[in-house]
């Protein structure tokens, strides 16, 4: 039997490659896996991470241990309306939003170990020069259409309204917050002439019309390649990619979108935050920013190439698989737009697949950066940086591949609890600690194999290319799945073998369990480690094995035996999550989203009910209202809102019931003075015949006082008229 030894004083495991009889030989093949630009117009949260950056790192990081050669390119994207209108909410310069919001977004995907070779900016020269060089490239080539149309202008802020300077209500599915681009409730892509009752963002007010000078892709005369591109993977007569591979979402919006036919779209636009036009009689006017962003991915291999000694053009030619993963309200721009755009110029690859994502909600209800719904992933590694892997792995179980998902903390402690520590943690930590008990800390001897022993050795070398399998179809979700059941495997074999019994008699067989449960040990650390990379490396050095490749998954003889594990007792690998941790993360959530909101209500404008129409003195004066005291107040039953007060109003004593048990209980009132209309006809509410009406004055905000006189000395009955 051939055994290795991969502990770190041995040097690198590759040095074996070739020699072991998993090993095959592979071609190094080249990817630009690429990870949407987000905006840098907010942070970012746990919709974002498991719905495009994660899987894409799970993706490129399972490529890199397969040795494949990858660039994993990402950006902030810093164009476009996004960022202006927040600029303008927040009353500062678009310069200062995509400089603050750029380095929050960097430095929270380095600290959750995002792995992309370059993060970029459009903002940067290399990327304004890139984009400007494609746009004359295609202008040249006559790939546009320049024409004067008529476009949406807002007359009070002297501006034309395209992208999310416009919404309205959205021609396809009636939402009414649709934007001139797009509607992000159900992806459509829209020009603002298709939304109905279109209004400014700005003003608030209806647009007018106004003749302005674009350039236009004319789409319509891309249908004939895009179809069999996108149905069946054939480009200019050959196979150009897997169709099977691309999500049914994608092929479905694309065909959706096709079938309904492509209309010319303009790639400029008249603003002045972007990159300029880089033609003649085009000042006051700047790239459409879904062809610049996309463009970002170029710049960006452009930058991490020349820091790295490489040819960028190597990973957009040739046969490159360029992978874009992206949120599924992305998905036009990049199987339709951006291909036409590639396609156009000529020199660059296709995507060979995009891998687009549905949305993740939260605790029932949509993330939201205006009402503050929302995990950000920033805070969550300031507050949690022990808890990295244990999140990559709840948003992996959950990830929106095909449909809609939920992230509920709840299920984020279920899921940690129950699988991550139960049955990954757990296992690896009996077969680690029991090595230490009985042999020492070294791997022992694997003598004569039981029944029992063949099988799980025979499952055990199945699970490597499944995993592979689901990976390279991006089902990352499923191939962690299968990754947790390698080591459910484990779990199984030491509880059906028990060497802890077997101990006492029969020293020999633990000897043969152990080893196999160590050999297990050690393909966790290869099949977790595109999923949880700091877990893996933390079971490797409980293992003393260092980095191992992935080829040598599967297989039964990765440590030898006598090889010396750590010798220190193994930590925890996986802390379970506590109650009182998933209470204040609800907690947290429900306040800031009342925080929000209670902002908002304060920083709009106070809003006074407008005058009532006149009236006369004589009806004035048919008002009787005096002082009165209140003697008695209870809850009316069977209501949240009512309170019945007994009254003394210096004539009588009379029952009113008013409406404000909201805002004061029984306890608040009783003994206030307060001002009373005594000749209101009498009225049953809820049962209860209210005789006249306590006056109260109410606020912006919604808060109630009583109208009270500030003099003690005014008794019940005291005259108010
Ligand atoms: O939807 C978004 O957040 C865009 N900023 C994505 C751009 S992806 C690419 F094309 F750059
Ligand atoms: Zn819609």
């Amino acid at each position: 039997m051939i055994q290795f030894i991969f502990a770190k004083e041995m040097g690198n495991p590759s040095s074996f490659e070739g020699r072991h009889p998993n090993y095959k030989y592979m071609k190094n093949n080249k990817y630009t896996v690429t990870a949407a630009l987000p905006y840098a117009n907010g942070p970012l949260h746990l919709g974002h991470v498991a719905g495009v950056y994660l899987p894409a790192d799970v993706f490129v990081r399972f490529l890199r241990m397969k040795k494949e050669d990858v660039v994993f390119v990402c950006a902030s994207d810093e164009h476009g309306a996004a960022i202006t209108l927040r600029a303008k909410k927040e009353s500062t310069t678009p310069q200062e939003i995509v400089d603050k919001y750029h380095q929050i977004n960097k430095k929270a995907f380095v600290d959750f170990g995002i792995g992309f070779d370059i993060y970029s900016r459009t903002s940067n020269p290399i990327h304004h020069q890139t984009a400007s060089d494609y746009f004359k490239v295609l202008n040249d080539k006559g790939s546009f259409t320049k024409k004067t149309t008529e476009q949406y202008y807002d007359e009070d802020f002297k501006q034309f309204l395209a992208d999310r300077y416009i919404s309205g209500k959205c021609p396809n599915c009636s939402n009414d917050g649709a934007y001139g681009d797009q509607c992000e409730k159900c992806g459509t892509a829209l020009s603002p002439m298709d939304l109905i009752n279109p209004i400014s963002t700005l003003s608030g007010k209806t647009p007018i019309k106004r003749e302005t000078t674009h350039w236009f892709l004319p789409m319509d005369q891309h249908e004939e390649w895009l179809r069999p591109w996108i149905k069946e993977g054939i480009l200019d007569g050959k196979q150009q990619h897997d169709p099977k591979t691309w999500r049914n979402q994608v092929n479905g919006q694309c065909m959706s979108w096709i079938d309904g036919g492509l209309h010319a779209r303009a790639m400029t636009r008249d603003l002045d935050w972007g990159v300029k036009v880089p033609v003649e009689g085009a000042d006051g006017k700047v790239l459409y920013v879904w062809l610049d962003a996309p463009i970002g991915y170029i710049s960006a291999t452009k930058e991490w190439a020349a820091k790295n000694n490489k040819n960028w053009k190597d990973y957009w030619t040739g046969d490159s698989k360029l992978i874009h993963f992206i949120g599924k309200d992305n998905i036009v721009f990049h199987a339709i737009i951006f291909p036409i755009l590639l396609k156009e110029h000529g020199e660059f690859n296709l995507p060979y697949n995009v891998p687009a994502y549905e949305f993740l909600n939260l605790e029932g209800d949509k993330f939201s950066t205006s009402r503050n719904w929302a995990v950000w992933l920033h805070e969550y590694m300031a507050e949690n940086p022990d808890k990295i892997d244990e999140l990559k792995y709840v948003l992996t179980s959950i990830a929106p591949e095909s449909k809609d998902a939920e992230f509920t903390w709840k299920e984020f402690q279920a899921r940690i609890n129950n699988e991550l520590a139960d049955i990954l943690g757990n296992f690896v930590n009996r077969a680690v600690v029991l090595t230490h008990k009985y042999f020492d800390a070294n791997v022992p001897n694997r003598g004569e194999l039981t029944d029992v022993d063949k099988d799980v050795i025979a499952q055990m070398a199945e699970f490597p290319a499944k995993i592979e399998g689901l990976i390279r179809k991006y089902k990352i979700r499923e191939a962690q799945s299968e990754a947790m059941n390698f080591a459910r495997l484990g779990n199984k074999y030491l509880a059906e073998t028990e060497p802890w019994k077997l101990a006492k008699t029969d020293m020999e067989r633990v000897e043969t369990i152990m080893n196999i449960a160590l050999q297990i040990t050690a393909n966790l650390t290869i099949v977790f480690a595109p999923f949880l990379p700091e877990k893996a490396k933390t079971i490797a050095f409980f293992l003393n094995c260092g980095t191992l490749d992935w080829d040598l998954a599967g297989s039964v003889d990765i440590l030898a035996a006598s090889h010396a594990l750590d010798s220190n007792k193994p930590s925890i690998l996986v802390s379970k999550i506590e109650d009182p941790f998933v209470e204040a993360q609800v907690a947290k959530l429900e306040a800031s989203k009342l925080e929000k909101a209670a902002e908002d209500k304060a920083a709009q404008p106070i809003q006074h009910p407008v005058q009532k129409a006149e009236t006369t003195f004589d009806d004035f004066m048919k008002m009787d209202i005096r002082v009165g005291e209140i003697l008695e107040a209870e809850k009316v039953k069977k209501s949240d809102k009512l309170l019945k007060m007994l009254v003394d109003t210096g004539l009588d004593k009379r029952t009113i019931v008013s409406g404000i048990a909201e805002h004061f209980t029984p306890e608040d009132v009783i003994g206030k003075k307060v001002s009373v209309l005594m000749n209101l006809a009498p009225r049953k509410i809820r049962g209860v015949v209210s005789e006249g009406m306590i006056l109260i004055a109410e606020n912006s905000v919604g808060e109630l006082s009583f109208l009270s006189p500030e003099e003690t000395t005014f008794n019940p009955g005291s005259d108010i008229s």
